[in-house]
């Protein structure tokens, strides 16, 4: 299984304080809700790993980030509007580095760790509980935090769908461009919100 100690060494390395101990909170959130998922002890170590690592490249040089995000090579491409949004280029630089510089094989983590910032449709329990995780960590403080930690511990799906929604309306506020793969995520919750609640 994964050195918990050993990554946290590194990542005090490659991160500030203040990232660092958001890392260390995206963990601990992870093991909130893995708990609340009912995952296996295996399945929540992988998870909390995840979390631990996900900004692993957050801090790095914008070029050197590029190098990595031009250098995937994964089932998921780098879409064209993700390579025009620099604040997107960490997760995908951080699944390169986490699989091919610390050798982690599990495309779970791999995956929570590249769609942290713009999820995806089909994401397994593990890249929705790391997503999940970023939005509501101890140090955020956001207007409406609380009320997203509470839906995220009530009903991890509709929360998914809620932060999905959030995410949208925040880049189209800013005239951003949104990555195919957040709107297919919100797609996918929707027609699970209309499944599950407008009967
Ligand atoms: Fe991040
Ligand atoms: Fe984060």
């Amino acid at each position: 299984m994964y050195n918990i100690e050993d990554t946290k060494k590194l990542l005090e390395k490659r991160l500030s304080k203040k990232r660092y101990v958001h890392s260390l909170n995206v963990a601990e959130q992870c093991k909130i809700l893995s708990n609340l998922a009912k995952l296996s002890p295996e399945d929540t170590a992988r998870c909390y790993y995840a979390g631990l690592v996900h900004d692993i490249c957050k801090e790095l040089p914008t070029q050197e980030m590029k190098k990595m995000v031009v250098a995937t090579n994964s089932n998921f491409p780098v879409s064209r509007s993700e390579l025009a949004s620099k604040p997107l280029w960490h997760s995908i630089a951080g699944a390169y580095y986490v699989k091919e510089v610390l050798g982690v094989t599990d495309s779970d983590v791999i995956n929570a760790v590249r769609f942290h910032t713009v999820a995806r449709s089909g994401m397994t329990k593990i890249e929705e509980i790391v997503y999940m995780a970023d939005l509501i960590s101890a140090d955020r403080d956001y207007k409406d935090v609380k009320r997203m930690r509470k839906l995220a511990y009530a009903d991890l799906d509709l929360a998914m769908f809620e932060a999905l929604k959030f995410s949208i309306v925040d880049i189209t506020g800013k005239n951003g461009l949104i990555p195919h793969y957040t709107i297919e995520a919100y797609n996918q919750y929707a027609y699970m919100y209309k499944n599950k609640f407008a009967k």
